[in-house]
């Protein structure tokens, strides 16, 4: 019997397979896979002290192997979110992540206070890396992203992701200060930087030009991010997010050292594909012979599969 289970962050997941912040907005829609199987964990879509409406259309491009997307934080607000979509969240039976932005370390305290009080929020992610809104995010400044952490993870005893930016020279150096703030672990990465001309008018594709490229096309640069920030801080849970789409990307981000695997764009082609590669997980290490999904986790780190001693 192989076991697929991961265990960290003070918490049990059934599976490494993570929906990742945005796509699956708040997941309600795919209420009947949670129904029909276990998934690791729900990440929602990140929530703001006040409603946003979002950037103007258009605001999602396609990309060579990806998309192109400016939502810039579009949700209904903390107050409503406490009220009426937390609970039908609390239904689903996964570990619930919540995804929250703050536009200051005060907001961050008090963003982090509220969620973490409320009934059903097993996990918090601080997004320090939107690159969708006015102003450098958060985690391309160690010491800006430091405050935001510590004003979180200060007002809160539920753990605390904090999400870093892929755009930025040294991910290790931010990811020391966030740890050193009090986050209990990471997600890497965001959405990287980028633009799409429209060939018709010669334009920005975009209303806001920039955008946040997500899909198989990132994969490699989550996969640099994961590997060396996993060198620098061998026993930080990082859930690893980006470019993960078929069962060969999502073991090369486990070898590659993160704990957790999040799907985004994936989710948008296929709602069902976190259930399917949980499943293909599975099948795969009993094939191998492999009893733990652990045995994998970080194994490019130890002389690959079979060597060395397991996490
Ligand atoms: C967005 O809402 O613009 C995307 C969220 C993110 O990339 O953090």
């Amino acid at each position: 019997m192989v076991s697929v289970g991961v265990n960290c962050l003070g918490r049990s997941f059934a599976n490494p397979v993570v929906l990742a912040s945005g796509p699956a907005g708040f997941g309600l829609e795919l209420k009947p896979f949670f129904l029909r199987r276990p998934l690791g964990a729900l990440t929602t879509k990140t929530i703001t002290r006040e409603p946003r409406s979002g950037n103007p259309p258009p605001r999602l491009v396609d990309a060579p192997a990806g998309a192109l997307n400016s939502i810039g934080l579009a949700n209904p607000g903390l107050e409503a979110f406490l009220a009426d979509v937390l609970p039908e969240i609390r239904e689903l039976s996964t570990v619930r992540i919540v995804s929250f932005a703050a536009s200051d370390p005060s907001e961050a305290e008090v963003m982090a206070g509220r969620l973490g009080e409320a009934s059903g929020v097993d996990l918090l992610e601080v997004n320090l890396s939107c690159p969708n809104v006015e102003g450098r995010p958060p985690a391309c400044e160690r010491g800006t992203a430091w405050e935001m952490v510590r004003a979180a993870s200060d007002a809160t005893s539920v753990p605390l992701l904090a999400k870093l930016a892929p755009d930025v020279s040294d991910v290790v150096e931010i990811a020391e200060g966030v740890l050193e703030a009090g986050a209990s672990g990471l997600t890497l990465i965001n959405a990287v930087r980028g633009l799409r001309i429209n060939r018709d008018t010669g334009r920005p594709a975009l209303a806001r030009r920039w955008g946040g490229l997500s899909g198989a096309a990132i994969l490699p640069v989550a996969l640099a991010k994961v590997f060396q920030v996993r060198e620098a801080f061998p026993e930080v849970p990082i859930v690893g997010t980006g470019g993960v789409t078929e069962l060969g990307s999502l073991l090369e981000m486990l070898m590659a050292g993160a704990d957790l695997v999040g799907l985004g764009l994936g989710v948008m082609a296929d709602p069902e594909v976190p259930w399917k590669l949980a499943q293909e997980l599975e099948a795969w290490l009993s094939r191998r012979d492999i009893d733990d999904c652990s045995e994998i986790i970080g194994c490019a780190h130890r002389g690959g599969l079979g060597v060395g001693e397991t996490r």
